[in-house]
């Protein structure tokens, strides 16, 4: 079978070629992402593509590759490029994600009017694309609510708005001070009330096996994750619940293969979607599956690429019933100088991962989006409240050093 990834497709070309040695991996990626193709002896052509290239190119230099060797399956494993894969896939003629799929995922106002017209979704919303009729939009969804950009990431410029009043300030924040959403309207939903979720499933032919129900726990300010513990502490009726949910969803949005990462609440009236992605989770959850269940999120998705079916079986030992991760923010903006802490919190009771996630010498700040984290702790127990608890004792040995930004000379006071 002859897979092409879009992007430098991370540990996939590997992942792939030990599933099946016969299997071909080309890859086509912005020239930039050339170094961080890691194992260029599993890759059979690799094509480096202009920074901000159109699809057309993309689609052009696919063809050239499908020339060379017919290519049976387009792949994109991030965010990012899903919306070209798709182009080229039907392009070629190859597998890979509907368009319509691709851009009804990306596109959190289409996600919920496809769930809605599959009777799936009941959410109160509306859309809009002019800070002027942000107050009017607010009002008619009704207080409190979630305005955030339609195609946003990183929980960037996500604000709970309590009073229609302040509906313009968290339009700006949702297009980064923008009059005008450009290009997809910022949304306005009712605010879901209840515990938060996130499901990773991988589609084989249709069906979708869940290989994960994680609880997940945000800042309540910005809505940044400051953890999550896999499994969920949740009653089985709830997370089958969830689970189902999370496949009615998907299976809506028209998706039969690959990974998902789909994230719900559980509220009063039961489980409800805030959006889906067509990749697994991020923030290290496909870790926290491998870690309580062996299996290997990244490889249950070159299964479904190479439709070799689910794994049969665990890959690796579960290392502990529970597994989570906690996030260390910093606390005030400034430069960082330093993290200190990080081998006691290695050393620190069933911890297995302490990463850092900025560099020293970095601006940091206080969150407001999830790349403004500084480290993360992962820790197993015995259950999810061990678990979680030994993440977030760890976390809060590291101590975030930061030189603060000097202050306002003097003569600048009024
Ligand atoms: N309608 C809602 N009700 C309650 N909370 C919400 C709602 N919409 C968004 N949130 C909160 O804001 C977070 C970010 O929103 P969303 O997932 O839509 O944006 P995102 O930028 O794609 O985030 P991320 O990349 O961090 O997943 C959600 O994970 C959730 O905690
Ligand atoms: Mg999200």
């Amino acid at each position: 079978m002859h897979v092409l990834i879009l992007g430098h497709g991370r540990h996939m070309p590997a992942t792939l070629r030990a599933l099946d040695p016969s299997t071909t991996v080309s890859v086509l990626c912005e020239i930039a992402a050339v170094p961080r193709v890691r194992d260029l002896a599993q890759v059979s052509r690799l094509v480096g593509v202009t920074a901000g290239a159109p699809v057309d190119e993309w689609v052009e230099l696919a063809r050239g590759v499908h020339n060379a060797a017919p290519v049976d399956v387009v792949a994109a494993f991030g965010e990012w490029l899903q919306d070209v894969a798709a182009a080229v896939g039907e392009a070629l003629g190859a597998r890979s994600h509907a368009p319509s799929t691709v851009r009804d995922v990306h596109d959190k106002t289409r996600t919920r009017a496809v769930l809605a017209a599959a009777g799936l979704d009941d959410v109160r919303r509306g859309a809009v694309t002019r800070v002027d009729q942000a107050q009017d939009v607010v009002a008619s969804v009704g207080t409190p609510c979630i305005v955030k950009p339609g195609d946003g990431v990183g929980s960037r410029g996500v604000t709970l708005v309590e009073r229609p009043a302040d509906a313009a300030r968290a339009f700006l924040a949702a297009t980064g001070g923008r009059p005008d959403a450009v290009d997809a309207p910022v949304v306005v939903e009712e605010y879901l009330v209840g515990p938060q979720f996130s499901v990773d499933m991988v589609g084989h032919g249709g069906e979708h096996r869940v290989l994960g129900v994680v609880r997940k726990y945000s800042d309540p300010a910005s809505f940044v994750e400051l953890g999550h513990v896999a499994p969920a502490p949740v009653a089985p009726d709830d997370r089958d619940a969830l689970a189902r949910a999370a496949v009615a969803a998907v299976t809506a949005l028209g998706v039969t293969e690959g990974a998902t990462h789909t994230e719900l609440v559980l509220t009063a009236r039961g489980a409800r979607i805030i959006e889906t992605h067509l990749r697994l989770g991020g923030d290290d959850i496909p870790r926290l599956v491998e870690d309580t269940t062996g299996v290997v999120p990244e490889r249950e998705a070159a299964r479904s690429v190479l439709r070799l079916g689910p794994e049969s079986a665990p890959v690796t030992d579960p290392r502990g019933a529970a597994s989570a991760i906690w996030f260390v923010p910093a606390r005030v903006a400034g430069r960082l100088v330093e993290l200190r802490g990080l081998d006691a919190a290695r050393a620190a009771d069933g911890v297995v991962a302490v990463d850092v996630l900025r560099a020293t010498g970095a601006d940091v700040r206080p969150l407001a989006e999830s790349s403004d984290r500084v480290a993360s702790v992962r820790a197993v127990g015995p259950d999810p409240r061990t678990a979680l608890e030994r993440a977030r004792v760890a976390a809060a040995l590291v101590r975030v050093v930061v030189e603060q930004d000097a202050p306002a000379a003097l003569d600048a006071l009024v």
